[in-house]
């Protein structure tokens, strides 16, 4: 069966690189992948596999019944949108739109989602059971997780997997990862009010612009005091504004900034820890004060066995030199966790990088490239790893 899945994808080969070169001159921002959905919606009816469109607004879902009769329903999930970044890579497929760019390898993703539907439409009656294609949209502002659960999207699914390109890695290559892969994203909002007066005479004023630089340094510190290194938190403020002028003494200061985390027990303590924090900072000077903690997503956890059905199917096919366990996990952000709340899943690395480049640069960079090889490399694997989920 291996060797056949192989054959299959290297015949698609060159339609993938077509298939994705158009993906990728022409990207759309999050929630508005409408050509890309009604594309990815054809490519997937000419398959011969059920089509449901406008799910999770400008999300697509796609399934094939395999003959086995194996309760359990197999999700495969990629996304679709593109970046607000103009491209700077000069490639002849380059995007067509003006400051909109595919620098996050979704179009990579969407055409191994594709390729591997393809795939295992040729061999539906080899499957135990069948296979639900998740095209997601707008994973970049973190909505489209929520959006395609909300419609349905993992009803009666058992697990999910799902993947994503990675530069550092090169092309032929994958890395798996037991247990976290990414961080969980929350956002923060501090507003810290003093009191007016007169720059020269501070003492009749509540300075809430030091207030601020004080919280954000006893944020930094408590951080390196109080939190389990060997549990890691990272909080950056992004975004700092207030003041009137430069002769009047700031009644009023707001603060951005993100959190990220990867252990749920971690996660839970943060909200009150940064309310305590900046609270007593606050009060010692007089000011007042309000913490807006926002959760995001959560952190990706792979699920153990069916990391394991990744990891074996890509030695299987590849050899196990091609094959990285991931020693780290990325303090990044992806949505893949949010589907995780309601099916084990695992999500797997593809790498994209030239071999022979000194620099690969990084994701959501303006002259970000993947080495194209690597779809196939990501077809072969999802969809072998999809075939033995049943076995
Ligand atoms: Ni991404």
């Amino acid at each position: 069966m291996l060797t056949h899945i192989k054959d299959l994808a290297i015949k698609l080969a060159p339609r993938l690189v077509e298939i994705r070169r158009h993906i990728h001159s022409h990207p759309e921002l999050s929630g508005q992948e409408y050509q890309t959905a009604a594309f990815v919606a054809g490519v997937l009816s000419s398959s011969g596999i059920h089509v449901q469109e406008g799910v999770g607004k400008t999300g697509v879902i796609g399934e094939l019944q395999g003959t086995g009769k194996d309760h359990r329903l197999l999700a495969i999930r990629t996304d679709m949108d593109a970046l607000p970044i103009q491209e700077r890579t000069g490639l002849e497929y380059a995007s067509h739109t003006d400051g909109v760019m595919h620098a996050c390898g979704h179009d990579v993703h969407t055409t191994v989602g594709l390729g591997t539907a393809m795939v295992l439409s040729q061999i539906a009656d080899e499957l135990g059971g069948k296979v639900r294609f998740l095209f997601q949209p707008a994973e970049e502002i973190a909505q489209g997780a929520y959006w395609m659960v909300k419609d349905g999207a993992m009803e009666n699914v058992s697990a999910i997997l799902g993947v994503h390109v990675f530069p550092s890695i090169p092309a032929g290559s994958i890395g798996v990862r037991y247990g976290a892969l990414t961080a969980a994203a929350d956002d923060l909002e501090i507003t810290i009010i003093g009191e007016s007066g007169h720059g020269a005479r501070p003492h009749e004023a509540i300075d809430a612009i030091w207030i601020a630089a004080q919280v954000v340094t006893a944020l930094q510190q408590a951080i390196s005091r109080t939190q389990n290194p060997l549990r890691p938190v990272v909080l950056s403020i992004g975004k700092i504004s207030g003041g009137r002028a430069a002769n009047v003494i700031a009644d009023k200061v707001q603060l951005l900034g993100t959190v990220r985390s990867l252990h749920p027990e971690t996660r839970a303590h943060l909200p009150i820890w940064i309310d305590n924090i900046v609270g007593n900072v606050c009060n010692a000077y007089g000011a007042k004060y309000q913490v807006n903690y926002r959760q995001g997503v959560p952190s990706v956890q792979n699920d153990y066995s069916l990391t394991q059905l990744l990891q074996l199917s890509a030695e299987e096919a590849w050899s196990s030199d091609r094959v990285q366990v991931l020693p780290e996990p990325s303090l990044g952000a992806e949505d893949f966790s949010v589907y995780q709340e309601y099916a084990p899943g695992s999500m797997f690395r593809l790498g994209v990088g030239y071999k022979d480049r000194m620099i690969n640069h990084p994701l959501h960079h303006p002259e970000f490239e993947v080495d194209e090889s690597a779809i196939i490399t990501g077809v072969v694997t999802m969809a072998y790893a999809g075939y033995k989920y049943w076995l």
